[in-house]
């Protein structure tokens, strides 16, 4: 994901969901973060997981084993996971504010560490991990919604002279991983009408430097882009993603 969005933006989104949009998914790749996280993982695995938000994927889909740790640098974000968990009535899991960039977890301790959409610092997960541990990461790269960025002229990564993919696969290799694996993943995301795709892109970081965090998006280009994109009276958004893994050997 984009490293810069920051800190003010996610306290912020703190106590807020994403379902409100009504988006409906198509996932047109098979890789699967969960599905690869649930093969790995074993009762007595250690998991921590960077970025969690309110903790919604760990109590959704991280397996029940030994331990899991759910950090974010946002202390809105852990306090509606801490709530999030009350409800849920699992067991072994706990949340603490941590920035993934100056992470404060012992060395050599977990067995896998999940990374979902956000920043990371691959030395410094390698020295978290325990040896033959592993490291997965899904993220968002540069050709997320690229004909929207292309009809805006603009938007995260819209720049980027090397896709964050890249950058962060040779992040994994220069930190000392083996079996290094860059998987592109594909969706389609369906939005049932104009208002309710503009209030996603007046809150999404998608357009950002162009239109995001509220500020208006120009109505002409949203129209241009509608009409070349909308199918069965639905307008689809093609979004590009990557899941990456690594292994500490
Ligand atoms: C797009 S959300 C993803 C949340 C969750 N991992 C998921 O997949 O649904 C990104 C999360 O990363 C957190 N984040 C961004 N930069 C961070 C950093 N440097 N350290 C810790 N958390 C960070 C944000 O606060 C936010 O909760």
């Amino acid at each position: 994901m984009l490293h810069e969005y920051g800190f003010e933006y996610y306290e912020k989104m703190a106590h807020w969901s994403f379902d409100e949009f009504g988006i409906h998914e198509e996932t047109l790749t098979n890789w699967d973060l969960y599905e690869l996280l649930n093969r790995l993982a074993t009762k007595d695995s250690r998991i921590l997981d960077l970025g969690t938000a309110g903790g919604e994927k760990v109590l959704s889909f991280f397996p029940d084993c030994a331990e899991i740790l759910g950090t974010d640098f946002s202390p809105g974000m852990i306090g509606t996971a801490r709530a999030n968990l009350a409800e849920s009535g699992r067991k072994n899991i706990s949340f603490k504010v941590m920035d993934n960039l100056k992470m404060d977890v012992p060395d050599e301790y977990f067995d896998i560490i999940v990374a979902r959409h956000t920043c990371t610092d691959a030395a410094q997960v390698y020295r978290a991990l325990r040896p033959g541990g592993h490291f997965l990461i899904r993220g968002v790269d540069k050709y997320d919604c690229w004909s929207l960025k292309l009809t805006f002229g603009g938007g995260q990564e819209y720049d980027a002279p090397v896709p964050i993919s890249i950058v962060e696969y040779e992040g994994l290799l220069n930190a000392g991983f083996a079996d290094v694996e860059l998987i592109p993943i594909f969706t389609r995301e369906y939005f049932k009408d104009r208002e309710m795709f503009k209030a996603f892109l007046e809150t999404v970081p998608i357009l950002e430097g162009v239109c995001s965090d509220g500020e208006p998006v120009n109505e002409d280009l949203l129209d241009e882009y509608i009409a070349k994109n909308t199918i069965g009276g639905r307008i689809i958004l093609r979004r590009a993603y990557y899941g990456l893994k690594g292994r500490k050997a």
